[in-house]
């Protein structure tokens, strides 16, 4: 058992550490020194060195067992998912293991230690005919990988356990390690001097990860319940998106080209007209996400873009 050395620290347990959101979700919290945290992932090691680190597969029932008694954290932070939407259409089993019985096992076993989870949802639980969405907004997933983080909600709702739900829409920001986010892609594209088809017909409110993560830890320390919406201050397409990104960093928007969707022929359909409305964490957290430019900032100085 991994012994607090202060009983008055939260004990906060990430799973999913390096994923894009967990990793920045571990930074934050490593500098609170009223934080006991362990941070889980499937790799062997954690990408951020200085954090206290167990491997972790939440498909595995035993090893999620393990990983909750040995801590027994005050809170759980799922930030771990299959996250390819066009993966999720083809390898359907998998998803549905990692996306829904992975989080029924975290739920299960943060009942007998009587945690908090917080577990980040999708606006892919949304067909996309007529968003932004507010958390009242009827649900209707059109690809699997909606279907299945639509089932993780409904999952943590059954279970019994004190649960946040936070569905999130397009994370962009400064993780350090693995997968470039959409910003540091177009940037680098562009700047290799490559041409990118960008769709007209996607609508949202991408989200900065920061933002993202100082919402969650609102909800950990006021200790709310439920459901919550975040997303970014702009509702725009991607096409938008991506221009806002090359005009910031001064770049080639020739190279960007419009298409639609539907020339994409991706396995798994994409809600459209999507975007998450933010009035309830905005009135219940005081959450206010940063202007798009100041985001872009901050990723220049941080990622020396
Ligand atoms: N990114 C977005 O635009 C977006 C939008 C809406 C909602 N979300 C949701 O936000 C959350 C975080 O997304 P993200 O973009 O940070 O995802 P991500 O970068 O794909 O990170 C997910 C992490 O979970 C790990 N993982 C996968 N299967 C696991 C398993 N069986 N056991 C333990 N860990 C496992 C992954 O490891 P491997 O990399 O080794 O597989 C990865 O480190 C997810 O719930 C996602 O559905 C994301």
């Amino acid at each position: 058992m991994i012994l607090s050395k202060d009983f008055l620290k939260k004990r906060i347990l990430i799973v999913g550490s390096n994923g894009m959101l967990g990793q920045r979700l571990t930074e934050y919290y490593l500098r609170n020194e009223k934080v006991e945290l362990l941070a889980s992932s499937a790799e062997d090691e954690s990408f951020i060195k200085e954090v206290e680190y167990r491997k972790i597969d939440i498909t595995n029932k035993d090893e999620v067992k393990k990983l909750i008694n040995d801590f027994y954290p005050d809170v759980i932070i799922n930030a771990a998912a299959y996250t390819n939407v066009d993966g999720c259409e083809t390898n359907k089993e998998l998803a549905w293991n990692i996306n829904v019985n992975g989080v029924a096992n975290l739920a299960h076993y943060a009942w007998t230690c009587d945690a908090h989870i917080v577990h980040i949802s999708s606006d892919y639980v949304f067909d996309g005919e007529n968003g932004p969405y507010s958390e009242t907004d009827r649900v209707h997933p059109i690809s699997y990988y909606g279907r299945t983080k639509l089932a993780s909600e409904n999952t943590l709702k059954g279970s019994g356990v004190f649960a946040t739900i936070i569905r999130t829409n397009v994370l962009y920001g400064p993780a350090k390690y693995g997968r470039p986010d959409f910003v540091k892609w177009v940037v680098n594209s562009l700047r290799e001097n490559k041409t990118i088809r960008i769709v007209t017909d996607q609508i949202n409110n991408p989200t900065y990860i920061d933002d993202l993560v100082s919402a969650i830890s609102k909800i950990v320390e006021y200790k709310k319940e439920g459901l919550y919406h975040i997303g970014g201050k702009e509702f725009l397409s991607r096409f938008d998106f991506t221009i806002r990104i090359a005009d910031f960093f001064e770049l080639n928007k020739d190279l960007i080209v419009p298409i639609k969707t539907a020339e994409l022929n991706q396995d798994a359909p994409r809600p459209l007209k999507s975007g998450l409305l933010t009035l309830k964490a905005e009135a219940e957290l005081g959450y206010s996400p940063r202007e798009l430019e100041e985001t872009f900032l901050l990723m220049q100085k941080e990622l020396n873009l």
